[in-house]
């Protein structure tokens, strides 16, 4: 004890003067916290030391590799198949993994997606797939690999024993200050996409207002980490940086994004899905396919665009949802609930900007409020042109004081601000 608690201290020492410290360091430190040997406020210094000073490539790739080696590490092998995940850092309206999940099965490759909850304003993906009545989560991993031998895939919640140091030390990152440092970040993330065992991961990496990374540079350096970290470790990876300057899709709840996803799957539907959601979910579904398939983009684009129009895609959405537990019939009952009050423009103009973070909390405390099918409906994009009193978002079971917040969220300036694409860059 006394020996691994001096080894800790020069360790920490050495950081905090700027030395890098050898991988087979920083693995034994988190061995050695896992234990107990290493204390708590040594590991906090840790973590502190290398916030201010960043990380060498090195230290994250060990980091990393502790964290994977803490817990279980799946295996698909007996699929026979290269599998595929998606992560998205977080966004309000981003229901992508319930559309992609199903639309990639259903052109071949399997998918197996392990899923988090909500986290401050962002919404999480087994938070909005609980809301379907019957539908099981918590699938062991034995579970998980017979829904994908026999559906294509399944979206399970990423359970405590997938990088239990990850969680550990997060906690104390979260107490002692240590949450924004980029390497801390990546080997958190891709540790447990690691332990999901996919062979192949595509990051969607949120910037702007609603996203946890705010600047593109922010952004870009985080999606090069991940990619690089997950590469190292032997899997394939791409990241995309896309747009999250306001909501992604129209609906932001639980259950109401189980409905924007339902309606972009409906095929034939294509115009009643939002552009800025179809396209995003292309752009995820195609990198998805193509770096499973090793075929090129446009091949991609034109499998997923087949499979939505032909009804596989939706077809896989019910498969995979009745292979949960879930209840297919409630899926296809779903709509918003009532009341609703619309919070209309305060005047007349362009809509410059929009409080996606306060959208993104209000959203959970109407949800909070009026259970599952409650949530804001958005009915004006930015760059639109709106008029003193036009409809700018939908509230759906909160209250007339929600509907006024809702509007106080936007500005509305005189002239439309320049389009913004919803795919800014692709590194990897
Ligand atoms: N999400 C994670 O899983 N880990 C982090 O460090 C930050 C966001």
């Amino acid at each position: 004890m006394e020996e691994s608690s001096a080894f800790a201290r020069r360790a920490i020492e050495r950081k905090r003067d700027g030395l890098a410290l050898a991988a087979g360091e920083v693995e034994a430190f988190v061995r050695g916290y896992l234990a107990d040997d290493v204390l708590e406020e040594q590991m906090a210094s840790l973590l502190m030391a290398g916030c201010i000073r960043g990380w060498s490539d090195g230290e994250i790739d060990a980091l990393t590799r502790a964290y994977v080696a803490s817990g279980r590490v799946l295996s698909f092998a007996q699929l026979a198949r290269r599998t595929v995940d998606k992560h998205s850092t977080g966004g309000v309206g981003d229901a992508v993994s319930l559309a992609v999940v199903p639309w990639v099965a259903a052109c071949g490759v399997p998918v197996v997606k392990l899923s988090g909850r909500a986290l401050a304003h962002t919404g999480g993906t087994i938070d909005k797939l609980e809301t379907i009545p019957g539908l099981r989560t918590a699938l062991s991993p034995e579970e998980l690999s017979s829904i994908v031998a026999s559906v294509g895939c399944a979206i399970g919640a990423a359970g405590p024993e997938l990088a239990p140091a990850d969680k550990r030390i997060y906690a104390l990152r979260d107490r002692c200050g240590s949450v924004p440092s980029m390497g801390l970040i990546a080997a958190s993330v891709v540790s447990k996409k690691l332990a999901g065992g996919a062979d192949a991961i595509v990051f969607d990496v949120k910037v702007g207002a609603g996203a946890f990374m705010r600047t593109r540079a922010e952004a870009a350096e985080l999606a090069r980490t991940m990619v690089g970290l997950a590469r190292r470790a032997g899997r394939s990876a791409v990241a995309l940086l896309t747009d999250m300057e306001e909501p992604l899709g129209t609906r932001i709840g639980t259950g109401l994004e189980i409905v924007e996803a339902l309606e972009f799957l409906r095929a034939g539907a294509a115009s009643a899905s939002d552009a800025r959601f179809a396209a995003c979910c292309e752009a995820v579904a195609s990198a998805m396919l193509s770096l499973a398939l090793g075929v090129p983009d446009e091949q991609a684009v034109r499998m997923l665009r087949e499979a939505r129009a032909s009804g596989a895609a939706l077809a896989r959405f019910e498969a995979m949802i009745r292979a949960q537990g879930g209840d297919w019939a409630s899926v296809l009952r779903m709509a918003p609930c009532a009341p609703s009050f619309d919070a209309a423009a305060l005047r007349a103009g362009y809509l410059v900007r929009a409080d996606v973070v306060g959208l993104g909390e209000l959203a959970r405390e109407v949800v909070a409020a009026g259970g599952p099918l409650a949530g804001l409906q958005v009915r004006a994009r930015i760059g639109d042109r709106v008029e003193a009193g036009s409809p700018l978002v939908r509230v759906h079971g909160g209250s007339a004081a929600h509907a006024l917040r809702a509007a106080e969220l936007f500005e509305i300036g005189a002239s439309a601000p320049p389009p913004r694409p919803i795919v800014y860059e692709r590194i990897g």
